[in-house]
């Protein structure tokens, strides 16, 4: 007999219906349905940021598939212990996190923003090119997006190094590891980009006494999420100069409150939380292929992107 799947959907902050539409195409003899309160059991759950609600009533889950990359919002909630949770393994994101920070770095040690304004004033000006050499980029995170981050700014021959949980070999990259290595990779970082996981053990690991090892002169891409960093410390290194300047996609509440100084900041550049967006073509895509595998019985080991719920990504 042939089981139908049956896939739920919930995601906040989602436009709902073209989800619906691709996951039903690329699933065609699955049932999938948008989750409301009450709704039946299914065996699949497609989320984003769910309510608590929503794992308090689907109680005969298989396998729960985030649609993005990190999974922080899910570790806040109570979900079900012996169900897999796999959140999207790239999907288009890498590329856009290199596009992103690449930029960023690059924006930063040309100078483009002050050019920008002596153009903006009438003004033909020549600053003294920097040396590349002095402008070590260190990238806390060397995972899916951060391995392809690392990659990309060796390709503009910046002195690259990579800080990870577990030792790591990237081609072109210093690489350290674990809280022994941390201090040295600060040390030797000048631009210090995070792409960390949140987690209880990087939850406000960008603060005043991590800051304060960076060479002077520092400055910080936040790309990760806006629990990494410390707010006022961020701030209070920028006005002692230590710090130059910082890159910010991610907020502790977002969209950033009106009245939060780093609006107003002009050595503070923002997006809104924007560095890699959910495809969602290529997410449909490998989510409906992940359900499709393990409902055919494939091995939870074999899929890409599973989390380890001990360690929260
Ligand atoms: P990932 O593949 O899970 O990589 C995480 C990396 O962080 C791994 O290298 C891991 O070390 C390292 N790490 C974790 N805890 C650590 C610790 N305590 N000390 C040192 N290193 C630690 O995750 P990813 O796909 O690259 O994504 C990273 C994060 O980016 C996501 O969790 C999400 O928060 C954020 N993100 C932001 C956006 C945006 O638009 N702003 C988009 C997508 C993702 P090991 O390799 O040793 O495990
Ligand atoms: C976005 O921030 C993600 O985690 O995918």
């Amino acid at each position: 007999m042939v089981v139908t799947p049956r896939v739920t959907f919930c995601c906040t902050d989602t436009k709902t219906q073209p989800w619906l539409d691709g996951l039903r195409a690329a699933l065609p003899n699955a049932t999938v349905e948008l989750w409301s309160p009450g709704a039946g059991p299914a065996d699949y759950a497609v989320v984003w940021a769910p309510p608590q609600r929503f794992f308090d009533e689907q109680v005969a889950l298989k396998g729960i598939f985030n649609t993005g990359a990190g999974v922080d919002a899910l570790m806040k909630l109570r979900m079900p212990s012996n169900v897999p949770v796999v959140r999207l393994d790239d999907a288009g994101m890498s590329v856009q996190m290199a596009e992103y920070v690449c930029h960023a770095v690059i924006r930063h040690f040309r100078e483009f923003d002050a050019y920008e304004a002596d153009m903006q004033g009438g003004k033909w000006s020549y600053r003294k090119p920097r040396l590349r050499g002095d402008f070590p980029v260190g990238v806390m995170g060397l995972g899916v997006l951060g391995e392809r981050v690392s990659r990309a700014l060796a390709q503009f021959d910046f002195p690259v190094l990579g800080w990870s949980r577990s030792p790591k070999t990237v081609k072109g990259v210093r690489c350290f590891s674990g809280e022994a290595g941390f201090t040295d990779f600060l040390a030797a970082t000048r631009v210090l980009v995070c792409l960390l996981p949140l987690t209880p053990d990087t939850e406000g690991i960008l603060r005043r006494d991590t800051l304060a090892q960076l060479l002077p002169g520092a400055y910080v891409i936040n790309v990760a999420r806006g629990g990494h960093l410390i707010d006022d410390d961020l701030m209070a290194l920028i006005a002692s100069g230590h710090v130059a300047g910082a890159t910010l996609d991610v907020f502790r509440t977002e969209p950033l409150p009106a009245a939060h100084p780093f609006w107003q900041h002009p050595q503070i550049t923002l997006t809104p939380h924007t560095s890699a967006r959910t495809l969602r073509e290529e997410s449909i895509a490998q989510i409906a292929g992940k359900i499709l595998a393990l409902h055919n019985g494939a091995p939870i080991a074999s899929l890409a992107g599973v989390v380890d719920l001990k360690k929260g990504y």
